[in-house]
C-alpha cells in the first residue's frame, strides 16, 4: 500500500513537473520550446518573441495597466474582456443610452468613442540588465542600503538606456530580486470603444458564476488603437488614424478538441509560488480566514439592502462586485490549498532543500534560510493579522472609516508637509469626494460599520486593541457615531473642510466618526506598522536568498519567475477536471447552457430577446460546431489576475479564445499550481464572432478580421 502511494505520488510529481509556469517570452528557446512542441505547438519560439521580425508579442499589449488585449486587424482593432472595458463602457452610459444594459456597437469608425485616460502598452524589446542594476550593491552592509542603491540604479538606467523619444524604459525585478529585465515600451493613449455586448451577455452569470465552471459568459469588448500620422503614440485627436500593428492575430474557427495544445500570452499580475510552508500556513489558517470573515459580513449587509432597494442596488453594484471578487477567490484558494496539501508538499520540499544545502556544502550561505523563515513568520504573525484587519476594515470595507482615514492623512500632511500641501490636499479631497457620495447610503454603511467594528475588536491581537474598543458595545458605539457624525453627507463633509488649517483640524477632531478612526489609526501606525515593515523586509531578503538557492541547487526543476505584471507565456492542453468525488467537468460549454441558466428579468441570468431568437431559429452561421454554438472552454494554462483579456492561441498561433477567469478549486494557483485542478477559463472565439456577426450585425467589424475557417467539402 505504502509503496503504491509513493509510486502514485512520484507519478503525479512527474506529471505536475510538466505543467504550469508563466514564462518570459524572450527566454523560451530550449526547455520551453521543446516542451511546447511536444505538446503540439507548430510554431517556433522566434514566432512568439523576436526583435528582428514581427512576432506574436507585437499583437499582445497590456490594457490599461491591469488587463491584457490582442490586436485582431490591420486597423488597430483590439479585443479584451467585457469586465476589463467595463469602466469605459459605463462612463459612456446614460439613462437614455445605457450601453451597459443594451450594448454598444460602432457601425462606422466615426462612431467609435474616445476614452479619457485609457491606454495600451506594447513591448518593443526585453533585455537582461541584472549586472547594471546590482552595480555597487555588493559592498553595502544593510538590506535597506542595498534596496536604496538598487532603486537609484534603476531610475538612472531607465533615464539613460537607449530608446526612441516616444518610448519608455521600464526595469522590473524577477525571481525576488535575483534578475532584472528592461522592457522598452510604447504607450498608446488614444483608444476608442468600438463594441460591447449587453451585460446580459458580457457579464452573464455575474457574481454567482464568478470563479466557477461551467461558465456561459460572453466576456468580451472591442476597442481600437489610434496613432499619429507616423503610427506613433499620441494623445487623443480627431486627426489621429487607426494604428497599423506589426502583427495582428488571425482567428481560427476550426474548433478545438480535448487535449489540443493551447497557450495564453498576457500580463499576469502577482503570484507567490515560492513561499515557504510557514507563509502558506499563515495564509490558509490566519490571514485568509479573517479577510473572508470581514468581507462576508460587509457583503451580507449590502446584499440585504440591494435586494430590497433598486437605487441601492445601482449604487453598490460595482463596489459589491469588486469586494465579492476576491472574497470568493480567497475562499476557493483556501479550499484548494487544503485539499491539495500544499503546506505538506512545501514542508517536504524544505526537508529536501536542507539536505541539498548540506550536500552542496553551502551551509554558510544557505544553511539558515528555513530556520530564519520559521523565526520570522512566527514573529510577524500577529502583525500581519493586524495589518490585514486594518486594511480590510478601515481601508476597504467601512466607508465611514475610509473617509475618516482620508481626513487622517490630511492631518498628517499638515504635520509633515505644511500649509501649502495641506491646502492642496484639502481642495482635492473636497472636489473628489462628490463622486463618492453619489453612490453612498448611510444606512448600508452604518450596518456594515456595526458588524466590522465588532470583528475588529474581536479578532485583533489583544496587544494592539486600542483601549477605546475594550469591552465594545458595537450597537451603542455605532448609533452614537452615526447620530452625530458629519461624515455621512456630502454637504456636511465639505463643511468640515471649510476654513483655515487650524479650524479644519479642530472641526474634524470634534467629530465622533473621526475620533474612532484616529484611535485605530494611531494605534496601528505606532504599534503595528513599523515592526511589520521591519520583519517584512527580513522576509523579503530571506526570500531572495531562498530563490537564489533554489535556482542554484535545483537546476533541473521547472522554475519560472513569479508574476509581476510583465508579459508572459503559459501553455497547456484543453482539459476537463474532477473537482470532487463522482464529479467530472467537461471542458466545453454551449449556448444551450445559457438557455438552461436563463431566468427572465433576473439581474444575473437574464438573456436578451434577440439571442433567444437566434437560439430558437438556430441561425448560427459558420460559427456552430455540430449544430451548437460553443461558449467557453477550459485548459491547463497557468494564469492569474491581469491575464484577463489574454489571447488563447492554438498550435499555429491563431486566436481561439479570450481568457477571463479560473475555476473555483484552482484559484490557489497563485500560490501552488496543481495540474489536477487548476484550469483557466476562456470564452470561445466562435461565440465572440457569433455575437458580433449575428447578434450585433456589425459586418463592418467582421470584414476587418482574418478568419481561418474549415475548408468546405466540394
Ligand atoms: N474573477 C474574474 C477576475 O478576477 C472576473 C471578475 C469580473 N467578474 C465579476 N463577476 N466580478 O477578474
Ligand atoms: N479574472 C481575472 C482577471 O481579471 C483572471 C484570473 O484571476 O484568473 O485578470
Amino acid at each position: 500500500m505504502k509503496f503504491l502511494k509513493l509510486l502514485i505520488l512520484f507519478v503525479f510529481t512527474q506529471v505536475s513537473a510538466q505543467q504550469g509556469g508563466m514564462w518570459i517570452p524572450s527566454l523560451l528557446k530550449g526547455m520551453n520550446e521543446s516542451e511546447m512542441k511536444k505538446l503540439g505547438m507548430k510554431i517556433s519560439a522566434e514566432d512568439i518573441y523576436s526583435v528582428n521580425k514581427s512576432s506574436l508579442k507585437d499583437a499582445v499589449p497590456q490594457f490599461d495597466g491591469g488587463c491584457t488585449a490582442e490586436v485582431i486587424s490591420d486597423k488597430g482593432l483590439i479585443l479584451t474582456n467585457h469586465h476589463c472595458g467595463f469602466d469605459n463602457i459605463q462612463s459612456h452610459s446614460t439613462v437614455e443610452n445605457d450601453y451597459l444594459t443594451n450594448g454598444f456597437w460602432a457601425y462606422k469608425m466615426e462612431e467609435e468613442l474616445p476614452n479619457k485616460d485609457l491606454y495600451v502598452t506594447f513591448i518593443i524589446r526585453i533585455e537582461d540588465v541584472t549586472t547594471k542594476v546590482l552595480e555597487g550593491t555588493g559592498t553595502l552592509a544593510t538590506e535597506a542600503e542595498k534596496q536604496k542603491k538598487i532603486q537609484e540604479n534603476i531610475s538612472f538606467l531607465n533615464k539613460t538606456l537607449p530608446k526612441e523619444a516616444w518610448q519608455e524604459n521600464n526595469i522590473r525585478t524577477f525571481y525576488d530580486g535575483n534578475q532584472y529585465l528592461l522592457f522598452v515600451i510604447e504607450n498608446y493613449k488614444d483608444v476608442r470603444l468600438v463594441g460591447a455586448p449587453p451585460s446580459s451577455i458580457g457579464k452573464f452569470g455575474s457574481d454567482t458564476d464568478n470563479w466557477v465552471w461551467p461558465r456561459h459568459t460572453g466576456d468580451f469588448s472591442l476597442f481600437r488603437i489610434y496613432a499619429d500620422k507616423n503610427n506613433r503614440p499620441a494623445e487623443y485627436s480627431k486627426d489621429n488614424v487607426p494604428y497599423k500593428p506589426k502583427h495582428f492575430l488571425p482567428i481560427s474557427i476550426n474548433g478545438i478538441k480535448e487535449n489540443d495544445f493551447t497557450m495564453v500570452m498576457g500580463y499576469p499580475g502577482r503570484t507567490q509560488e515560492y513561499l515557504p510552508s510557514m507563509a502558506v500556513d499563515q495564509i490558509v489558517n490566519t490571514l485568509n480566514p479573517v479577510k473572508i470573515e470581514v468581507r462576508d459580513a460587509a457583503l451580507k449587509v449590502q446584499d440585504g439592502f440591494m435586494r430590497k432597494d433598486n437605487a441601492i442596488k445601482i449604487q453598490y453594484a460595482s463596489k459589491y462586485a469588486a469586494v465579492a471578487n476576491y472574497w470568493k477567490k480567497w475562499i476557493g484558494e483556501t479550499k484548494g490549498l487544503k485539499k491539495s496539501n500544499a503546506i505538506t508538499v512545501k514542508q517536504k520540499f524544505e526537508v529536501a532543500f536542507k539536505e541539498k544545502v548540506i550536500l552542496a556544502g553551502k551551509q554558510a550561505e544557505y544553511g539558515n534560510i528555513i530556520s530564519d523563515f520559521e523565526k520570522n513568520y512566527s514573529e510577524i504573525k500577529d502583525f500581519a493579522l493586524a495589518r490585514d484587519l486594518f486594511s480590510e476594515v478601515v481601508l476597504r470595507n467601512s466607508e465611514l472609516l475610509q473617509n475618516s482615514y482620508r481626513l487622517y492623512q490630511l492631518e498628517q500632511i499638515l504635520k509633515n508637509k505644511g500649509e501649502q500641501a495641506f491646502t492642496d490636499r484639502k481642495n482635492n479631497l473636497s472636489n473628489g469626494i462628490v463622486d463618492f457620495y453619489k453612490d453612498y447610503n448611510a444606512m448600508v454603511d452604518k450596518n456594515v460599520f456595526e458588524q466590522l467594528i465588532a470583528i475588529y475588536a474581536k479578532r485583533i491581537p489583544s496587544q494592539f486593541l486600542p483601549n477605546e474598543l475594550n469591552n465594545l458595545n458595537a450597537y451603542q458605539l455605532t448609533n452614537d457615531i452615526y447620530n452625530n457624525t458629519k461624515l455621512i453627507k456630502l454637504e456636511d463633509f465639505r463643511s468640515l473642510l471649510e476654513g483655515d488649517s487650524k479650524t479644519v483640524i479642530e472641526k474634524i477632531n470634534a467629530d465622533k466618526g473621526y475620533q474612532i478612526l484616529k484611535v485605530m489609526a494611531d494605534a496601528y501606525t505606532k504599534n503595528v506598522l513599523p515592526k511589520y515593515d521591519e520583519l517584512n523586509l527580513k522576509n523579503i531578503a530571506t526570500q531572495r536568498t531562498y530563490m537564489k538557492a533554489i535556482l542554484e541547487l535545483f537546476p533541473n526543476n521547472r522554475i519560472f519567475p513569479d508574476a509581476n505584471s510583465t508579459l508572459r507565456v503559459t501553455y497547456g492542453k484543453v482539459k476537463g477536471y474532477k473537482p470532487n468525488d463522482a464529479i467530472t467537468f467537461e471542458p466545453f460549454t454551449y449556448l444551450d447552457g445559457v438557455m438552461e441558466k436563463y431566468v427572465p428579468g433576473d439581474y444575473e441570468f437574464d438573456v436578451p430577446k434577440k439571442l433567444i431568437d437566434l437560439y430558437n431559429s438556430k441561425d448560427y452561421g459558420v460559427y456552430a460546431s455540430k449544430g451548437k454554438i460553443p461558449v467557453a472552454f477550459i485548459a491547463t494554462n497557468h494564469t492569474t489576475g491581469g491575464n484577463s483579456g489574454s489571447p488563447a492561441l492554438d498550435a499555429k498561433g491563431n486566436l481561439i479564445g479570450l481568457n477571463f477567469d479560473r475555476v473555483w478549486e484552482g484559484t490557489m494557483s497563485d500560490i501552488y499550481y496543481s495540474p489536477e485542478i487548476c484550469r483557466n477559463i476562456m470564452v470561445d472565439i466562435r461565440y465572440v464572432l457569433f455575437i458580433i456577426d449575428k447578434f450585433a450585425e456589425a459586418n463592418n467589424l467582421i470584414n476587418e478580421l482574418k478568419i481561418i475557417a474549415p475548408k468546405k467539402k466540394m
